[in-house]
């Protein structure tokens, strides 16, 4: 059977219809592949709309803040993606006249762009023949040639890569990519492969078999480490206050309460003086309610988080890391995703 042959022919009678399908845009494409990869087609589509709204095009994105950038990208985590995006639009506008590049390499040389999201949107837009290769494609692929070597190595990527380009049909490299990715998303599933619909079960090395599961195989496993973060919702009538997070570490950018990272869970903090380093910008500090506990987990970290709501007088010095907020403006902030869940709990 032929590998690409089946598979397109599947996809034109099963593939869904997503509105970054109805594009050649690669500015669209782009955005909707970004999304994508923070999160599922469901609830990216929302994201994907409202994004395309407010930025329909490289210019509108390379020209707004990033704040309003941020704003827009909430809940969907990873924010460095964004903050990407914005870069890359300028890019766009600085080295290439505010027109999307055409090329592979300089798609490639965008930042935040990487071998996936240039093979996709370079096919997609502009239908030349580089694979996207994805989770899907490594699981499609690992199963269907029943392949041993782990992904998550740069030895495995080059592989899967090089198998890629040598089963996709190059005539048609955007039906390829897209069929990959639907086979993926609704047939050969991670845990839950569905292989008695599957079109390529006669030619599939793993094709109803329970070990399919167990591929594509991974080498590594990763570690995670933990912290504990112990947050204040500070009031003062109907103020409260927030800081906006720099620096290398998690959710740059993004706003928060004020907060201590303490080295150990809060409980075995005996001394209790975790409070002093707030009341630096903060008098008459003391909790009035809580504690909230939620855990937040990211790829590499697992927080654990404390919230109490707290009074206080702000001290407005000079060189204050926090910014006065009317409580009923707190929706105008981009927050992580573990405040909003917070905020949301309220
Ligand atoms: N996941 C990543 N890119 C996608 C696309 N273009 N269509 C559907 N799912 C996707």
């Amino acid at each position: 059977m032929d590998f690409s042959h089946e598979l397109i022919s599947w996809y034109q009678w099963n593939g869904r219809d997503l509105p970054w399908r109805q594009t050649r845009d690669p500015y669209a494409i782009w955005v909707s592949e970004i999304i994508l990869q923070q999160t599922r087609v469901v609830q990216g589509m929302a994201y994907y709309l409202r994004f395309m709204e407010r930025f329909p095009d490289v210019a509108s994105l390379a020209s707004a803040s990033e704040d309003e950038v941020l704003k827009m990208w909430q809940g969907l985590g990873y924010y460095s993606r964004a903050r990407n995006m914005r870069e890359a639009a300028r890019q766009v506008v600085e080295r290439f006249g505010g027109v999307f590049p055409k090329e592979y390499e300089e798609v490639r040389s965008l930042k935040g762009v990487g071998d996936y999201t240039a093979a996709a949107i370079c096919s997609f837009a502009y239908d030349l023949p580089y694979p996207a290769v994805d989770g899907n494609a490594y699981r499609l692929l690992s199963r269907f040639f029943r392949v041993e070597e782990p992904i998550d190595t740069s030895q495995g990527k080059r592989l899967f890569t090089q198998l890629s380009l040598e089963v996709m049909d190059k005539g048609r490299p955007a039906l390829y990519n897209q069929a990959v990715m639907d086979i993926g998303a609704t047939i050969c599933l991670p845990a839950s492969p569905n292989c008695e619909a599957c079109p390529l079960r006669k030619g599939c090395a793993l094709g109803g078999m329970p070990e399919a599961v167990e591929y594509p195989k991974k080498g590594k496993k990763i570690t995670s480490r933990d912290r504990y973060f112990v947050y204040l919702a500070v009031e003062d009538g109907t103020k409260t206050y927030l800081r906006r997070r720099e620096g290398k570490d998690i959710w740059n950018g993004l706003y928060e309460y004020p907060m201590v990272e303490l080295p150990a869970p809060l409980s075995e903090n005996v001394d209790n003086d975790w409070m002093k380093p707030l009341e630096q910008d903060f008098s008459d500090l003391h909790v009035i309610g809580g504690p909230v506990m939620k855990k937040h987990v990211l790829t590499h970290q697992n927080i654990h988080a404390t919230f109490f709501h707290a009074e206080g007088r702000f001290l407005r010095r000079k060189d204050s890391a926090y910014i006065e907020v009317e409580k009923n403006r707190l929706g105008e902030y981009a927050v992580s995703r573990l405040m909003e869940k917070f905020l949301l709990s309220e």
